[in-house]
């Protein structure tokens, strides 16, 4: 068993933005910006939120947080997002879900201009990723292709299993993996909350990939001898022993189902810090305008 080490690949790739970063600056006087929008006090995505504005400081990158009371209403929050659509200053900017439930999801993710949703949300790039079109990616799945690729996991014809179907992970993942392209080529099952009998869709999976946000679900008889087990999941489970009251636990039972794995991703030190460096370099290729040249 080999463990896919997010912590050792996003460092890797902290370093290779960190080093386009200094050229850009050098060439063009030019300096990645991105802003993220944050609505009430979830202590998930504050801590979320947190390691992407820290990240920007690491590579070079200049960033904005925007934090508002849970008590904002939608048309304020689509005011500050009509903003950062016009400021020519900031490159990308994301809206950190969940929202408050009197703010519509869908109706925030439209308003984001496309060039700038370096989180991949808006139907415009998800319709282009669909496509095999130049887009921006979805930070999560990014993260997931670019850990496959590194660790040089070979996704061509096999059969790759997806837990969960959200907008932000499952969905976009099986359909990337089903993409021509490279990683790409797999034969992808997603399975969510109706499928039946999951254990037996998962045992049949090279490449199981979890998104469901449930601690400890996959448990060692779901998985094949030799599979490559990508956990998405970041659950906080209370423990009384740990210093912040919980810890960090994935979809995936990690002491059981390792040893009959060939790749796990651990969690923490997994995808979620994929996730950020995807994000940092969706924002470089927004300074730059790789995806929609102007
Ligand atoms: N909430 C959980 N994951 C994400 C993400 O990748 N981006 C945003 N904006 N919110 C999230």
């Amino acid at each position: 068993m080999e463990l896919i080490d997010g912590k050792f690949l996003s460092n890797e790739i902290k370093l290779e933005i960190a080093a386009e970063v200094k050229e850009l600056k050098e060439k063009e006087a030019k300096i990645p910006h991105l802003a993220a929008v944050l609505v009430g006090e979830d202590p998930a995505s504050q801590s979320y939120v947190r390691s992407k504005v820290r990240s920007c400081e690491q590579v070079g990158f200049k960033s904005t947080l925007i934090r508002e009371d849970s008590s904002i209403t939608e048309e304020e929050l689509l005011l500050i997002i009509e903003k950062l659509n016009k400021d020519d200053d900031i490159d990308g900017f994301i809206v950190q879900l969940p929202l408050p439930r009197h703010i519509n999801d869908d109706k925030i993710t439209l308003a984001i201009d496309p060039k700038k949703d370096v989180d991949g949300f808006h139907p415009m790039n998800f319709g282009r990723m669909a496509q095999g079109m130049p887009c921006f990616l979805p930070a999560t799945p990014f993260g997931i292709l670019q850990m496959l690729d590194r660790y040089n996991i070979e996704v061509e014809g096999k059969e790759c299993v997806v837990l969960g179907r959200s907008n932000i992970v499952g969905t976009p993942i099986s359909i990337l993996l089903s993409r021509k392209a490279r990683p790409g080529n797999a034969t992808v099952q997603l399975c969510h909350s109706r499928t039946k009998d999951l254990p037996m869709h998962t045992r049949r999976a090279d490449i199981l990939i979890s998104a469901l946000g449930i601690p400890n679900f996959v448990k060692a008889d779901m998985v094949k001898e030799g599979a490559v087990v990508i956990d998405v999941g970041i659950n906080r489970i209370d423990d009384a022993n740990a210093k912040r009251g919980y810890r960090l636990v994935g979809d995936v039972d990690f002491e059981a189902v390792a040893p009959k794995c060939s790749y796990i991703t651990p969690v923490p030190g997994g995808v979620g810090l994929m996730t950020v460096t995807s994000l940092l370099k969706n924002t470089l290729m927004a300074c730059k305008g790789e995806i929609y040249p102007d």
